[in-house]
């Protein structure tokens, strides 16, 4: 049976051009002239994918984005923003609002063939009806925790990478920090007014349901990166206490994809506590510096203690800066008295260049021996097996 796409635009040249490229390759078309029909002749067509243009004179484009995305029935159907804006922010408010893809006026007949048989071919590999993740038995997501012996080594942009690396691999990923108030995963995406893990941990435990997680998460376009990100507003930091919530949240993300990066941030909170033993892989972060390599130490004693088994810690040694003057991995490996399980190569002007530009490295330089190492990570994590830093120590 073709494919069902409904069409969304005030403007009736538009409508027409479209709908034609569009029926000329097989699908079946609806249109709609205004929002509010929009909204109507989705809920009675159930189209496989909406095309929406964002000025429409009775409701805005992210005002459809937003009630298709709180109506159960309708929230998991791809949406294309289709407008004439071409402002950075007004695709970051589309994509906040829910949107999966972005286009903008005019288009080139072919690019719009190809961005909707993506998206199409996307959404039939990996949605499922919403009400499935209570009504069926999905099988869980492999999660991922990530945190720090220390702040500020890297956690959040090897998180990031990886998960990015599982999407470019074709498994269905989700990334989420679980730093309330303290985000940065959405900034290094080129998000703003990251809102979906306050709107989650300020709720009632009761409230916290597969359906209002599921409603948060927001997609990174040009990977299919799922997200739940973290404001960077201070006053969110009280919300670190929302234990139950945090741990809810992620027993419902691991319904809804194949892996869960967790980002934890830095060292054993009370949040971590809660969190890493719901992980199937920990990794932690170090770097090769005796105060770092201390403290982790001190971190792998106190899991001892707590009964998570130490041999259950995969620790990864990420190198932000290139010098000779620095620990050599064997020595901190028996300093700490454990493996270590990979090793990243110093890659600072490409941090750089990718936070500044809103991408991820592995996208912005897929040559990289950066981007290699993040998927070789990744490849590890499907395979399900465990990494050995051989082939990276001649970096060192
Ligand atoms: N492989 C790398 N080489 C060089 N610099 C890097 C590398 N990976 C990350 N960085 C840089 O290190 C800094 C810290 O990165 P990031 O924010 O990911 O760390 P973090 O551990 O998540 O920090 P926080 O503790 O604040 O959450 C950033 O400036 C980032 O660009
Ligand atoms: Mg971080």
């Amino acid at each position: 049976m073709a494919e069902k796409i409904l069409i969304i635009d005030d403007d009736l040249d538009t409508l027409k051009l479209v709908g034609l490229i569009l029926q000329r390759q097989g699908y079946q078309i609806v249109a709609a002239n205004s929002g509010s029909q929009g909204l109507a002749k989705a809920a009675a067509e159930r189209p496989n994918l909406i095309l929406l243009d964002v000025m429409m004179p009775d409701m805005e484009g992210y005002e459809v984005t937003r009630r298709l995305r709180a109506d159960p029935e309708l929230a998991r159907t791809p949406i294309i923003m289709f407008t004439a804006k071409t402002m950075v922010d007004d695709k970051v408010a589309g994509f906040e609002a829910g949107v999966d893809d972005y286009m903008t006026k005019p288009t080139h007949p072919a690019e719009l063939v190809s961005r909707v048989k993506a998206l199409l071919a996307r959404s039939a590999g990996s949605s499922h009806p919403l009400s499935s993740a209570s009504a069926v038995a999905v099988d869980r997501a492999k999660v991922i925790g990530v945190f720090g012996a220390k702040g500020g080594l890297g956690v959040t942009t090897l998180a990031l990478n990886v998960a990015v690396a599982l999407a470019q691999l074709g498994q269905e990923t989700i990334a989420c920090e679980v730093r309330p108030g303290q985000g940065s995963l959405g900034l290094l995406l080129g998000f703003s007014h990251s809102t979906s893990l306050g709107n989650i941990l300020s709720k009632d435990s009761k409230e916290v349901t597969p359906r209002l997680v599921e409603g948060q998460l927001v997609t990174h376009n040009t990977s299919g990166l799922r997200l739940i990100l973290a404001s960077s507003e201070p006053k969110e930091m009280k919300l670190n206490t929302a234990l139950a919530q945090a741990e809810q949240m992620i027993q419902h993300l691991a319904t809804l994809a194949k892996f869960l990066v967790v980002d934890l941030g830095v060292g054993l909170t009370d949040l971590n506590r809660k969190i890493l033993p719901l992980c199937d892989r920990n990794i932690m972060i170090i770097e090769p510096m005796r105060v770092t390599v201390t403290m982790a130490k001190a971190i792998l004693e106190d899991l001892d203690k707590s009964g998570l088994s130490p041999n259950r810690f995969e620790i990864v040694m990420l190198n932000r800066v290139r010098s000779s003057l620095q620990m050599p991995w064997q020595q901190a490996e028996s300093m700490l008295g454990h493996q270590i399980a990979s090793i990243v190569t110093p890659a600072p002007e490409l941090a750089y260049q990718a936070a500044e530009a809103a991408a991820p490295m592995v996208q912005m330089q897929p040559d990289s021996l950066t981007a290699d190492q993040a998927r070789k990570m990744a490849e590890t994590i499907i395979a399900g097996g465990r990494s050995r830093p051989t082939g990276m120590l001649s970096q060192r």
